[in-house]
């Protein structure tokens, strides 16, 4: 099972130290059979232990160049940084994110090697059309990605529970990752409004292989009540 945090544009460099430094002792202590990776901002990029993976909300598909205000290769190697998140609907929506530049990034950072958290998502009036309108367009979003590459992660992230408060039903959840299954064998994490509530349910769903987080993992203690919630079920 994997825990994904995605801090989105919160915590400082310093906040991000001490969430870490508790973060990893709350591993070190529970002992949890759970694979974690946090995504802080770029500037509060750190190491990964062994008890949590660091990864990057977004870098540039290059070593280094004249790409004003972005980040690569070269500035990711200086932390150890080897995952990255790509695709999250926030930049496809906010920052215009074409489906040709991230497959960009996909290619460039699977050749270097990096573990990538690729995220699909249908927005509200998709899902309102119908299970075959949502596979479709989720499919759309896998064009020019490799699904057989090893260290892919797949997140299934509707738009529209992302940060509502509304997280899809389990049968949304269920019936979307049962179709993901059918073609790609890599990890399905679920995210959108995921919460200590809700999180067992969750992650009880077949084929679900674990959680992308906003919001309620900002705090580190409520992110690790998201992971005693879980934990018991597995044993
Ligand atoms: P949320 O965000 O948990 O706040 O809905 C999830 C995400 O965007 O990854």
């Amino acid at each position: 099972m994997i825990f994904a945090a995605n801090f989105k544009m919160h915590h400082t460099r310093e906040s991000t130290i001490n969430y870490l430094n508790r973060l990893e002792d709350i591993m070190k202590e529970a002992e949890y059979p759970f694979k974690v990776i946090l995504f802080p901002p770029s500037t509060a990029l750190q190491s990964s232990s062994d008890w949590v993976s660091i990864g990057v909300q977004n870098a540039y598909p290059s070593s280094e160049g004249a790409f004003t205000g972005e980040i690569g290769l070269t500035q990711l190697e200086e932390f150890g940084v080897d995952t990255i998140l790509i695709g999250h609907s926030e930049r496809r929506q906010i920052l215009g994110e074409s489906q040709e530049l991230i497959s960009k990034k996909f290619s460039f950072f699977s050749q270097k090697g990096f573990e990538i958290v690729y995220c699909i998502g249908e927005p509200l009036e998709i899902r309102q059309a119908g299970e075959e309108a949502v596979a479709e367009y989720l499919w759309e979003q896998f064009d020019g990605i490799d699904l057989d590459y090893e260290r892919l992660i797949v997140a299934y992230e509707p738009i529209w529970a992302i940060g509502t408060g509304r997280s899809a039903t389990p049968e949304d959840i269920a019936s979307t990752h049962n179709q993901l299954r059918k073609r790609i064998s890599r990890p399905l994490l679920y995210g959108g409004s995921v919460n200590p509530l809700n999180v067992k349910d969750i992650c009880s769903i077949s084929n679900v292989d674990g959680v992308l987080v906003g919001s309620a993992s900002l705090e580190v203690e409520k992110f690790h009540s998201m992971m005693s919630a879980v934990a018991p079920a597995l044993v």
